[in-house]
């Protein structure tokens, strides 16, 4: 048995603070006790990390990430290799991935596919939803086995991208109806794809063609008006809803008003809506291609509402929908047609530094921090408390993070394979120092020492956020 102590830190999760000692054993957490009492004095170690002055945080969760994705003729530039390896130098030690099912085919092939990719690869632990992308009987017999198994408990699907991706209300209707039976969680892409291709055929029409135009023809009330449509398919259906990527205050509204209704319907949102807006995507010279993702960013004023949202849940997680595609080669393909840039943004390791400057800045409490970012994203996806917490029995997926640490943001030090970074320059305060997956020191004062195939697949339970 191996049995390593962390001493001397602030454990913060989602629920309290406490200075203690944490002692892991055999990659699980085995006990906490407070720093120098009798208890934490009489453990035994192989190995004692000192963390006096830091805090003890759980690993980061990050449920929406799309490595390698096949987007838009081109594919997200991190493999899971460099993206997971990219995640735990941020203080991140889960992702939840997309498999997605090829239009004709089935669930399994999507899935079969991103285990290939994944599998011997991950530096942090893994686990995946299916994008659905062609709704029909054996696929909602294929979504209870997968429920069943844990291999997949929740099922993206969207309302944008016409014929990619695509469903129409009627297959909503119908993969909310399977879910409301087998509890598999629907998470949605809302915006109104039909309505957005007549837009953008006029933008550029009209010789509208810079990377602006994204932003001005994927129109809020868009966003508004499919959050409301799924919101109330999910009720017909009876289903809970997660609508991922929010990134629009009149959305948010609609999932204010419906979670005051009393329903199970939840909210994600991601850095670039907190901290992005319109003003990048107005970059000159083609720059404005770097901050090109959907739903896109918006004004400013948006951003308020945002955080208003995150300290009042009705917005309960942040995830990164970390989707990068390098610059050059990749989001210059859509020089002159705003349309053929791929869309995403990176981020995957900056998560959890940008979330922690907003309790620098006062927007939100260091256990808001870690409820956004860790545990409701472990218990929304069926991960908790194996994940996202500090307990006797979670997984030691443990950061170690240096509240005072100042770092400037850049693509030149990040370790996504992404030739850009959306945050370049940003100055923050705050890093992880030491990371563990399972109890295996990873990253140590900017030494890498994790490995390709560590991470191993989780299968998950059902959402264990309802009410
Ligand atoms: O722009 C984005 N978000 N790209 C990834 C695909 C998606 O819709 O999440
Ligand atoms: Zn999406
Ligand atoms: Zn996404």
């Amino acid at each position: 048995m191996t049995r390593t102590v962390i001493r001397g830190g602030l454990v913060v999760t989602a629920a309290e603070e406490l200075h203690a000692d944490v002692l892991i054993e055999d990659g699980r957490i085995a006990a906490l006790a407070a720093t120098g009492s009798s208890a934490a004095e009489a453990w035994s170690a192989d190995t004692v990390i000192e963390a006096g002055g830091h805090y003890v945080i759980p690993g980061g969760v990050d449920v929406h990430t799309h490595m390698e994705l096949p987007f838009g003729g081109t594919a997200a530039s991190d493999t899971f290799e460099t993206g997971t390896r990219a995640a735990a130098w941020g203080g991140t030690t889960t992702i939840v991935d997309f498999a997605v099912q090829p239009v004709g085919g089935s669930l399994r092939e999507g899935l079969d596919a991103w285990h290939a990719k994944a599998e011997g690869n991950c530096a942090i632990d893994y686990g995946f939803h299916t994008i659905v992308s062609d709704v029909n009987e054996s696929v909602l017999k294929e979504m209870d086995s997968l429920v069943d198994s844990g291999e997949s408990t929740s099922f993206k699907l969207f309302m944008a991208y016409p014929g990619v991706f695509y469903s129409d209300d009627g297959r909503i209707l119908r993969a909310m109806q399977r879910g409301a039976v087998n509890g598999g969680l629907i998470m949605m892409h809302a915006e109104n794809g039909i309505a957005i291709d007549v837009l953008v055929e006029q933008a550029l029409a009209a010789g509208k063609t810079d990377p602006r135009y994204h932003g001005e023809v994927r129109r809020e009330l868009l966003e508004a008006e499919a959050t409301h449509r799924a919101i109330k398919l999910a009720q017909v259906a009876g289903s809970p809803l997660y609508v991922v990527h929010v990134s629009a205050a009149s959305a948010l509204a609609e999932l204010a008003r419906a979670r005051d209704d009393g329903l199970n319907v939840f909210g994600e949102t991601c850095p670039q809506y907190l901290f992005l807006s319109t003003d990048n995507l107005a970059e000159p010279d083609f720059e404005g291609a770097k901050y090109v993702c959907s739903t896109p960013l918006r004004p400013r004023e948006h951003q308020e509402a945002l955080w208003r949202g995150l300290r009042t849940n009705d917005l309960q997680v942040v995830s990164t929908d970390h989707c990068p595609f390098c610059f050059a080669g990749q989001k210059e393909l859509g020089r002159g047609d705003f349309s053929k840039i791929p869309n995403g943004l990176p981020g995957v390791e900056n998560r959890m530094d940008l979330l922690h400057q907003a309790v620098v800045d006062g927007r939100i409490s260091r256990r808001r921090w870690i409820e956004i970012a860790c545990a409701t994203p472990a218990r929304m996806f069926g991960l908790y408390p194996r994940k996202g917490t500090i307990a006797p029995g979670a997984d030691a997926d443990l950061v170690i993070y240096d509240p005072a640490a100042v770092q400037t943001v850049s693509a030149a030090t990040h370790h996504m394979n992404v030739d850009y970074s959306a945050y370049e320059g940003r100055q923050l305060t705050g890093r992880a120092r030491t990371v563990l997956s399972r109890g295996t020191v990873v990253l140590d004062d900017g030494r890498w020492l994790g490995r390709a195939g560590h991470g191993a697949f989780l299968r998950r339970d059902t959402c264990q956020y309802l009410t």
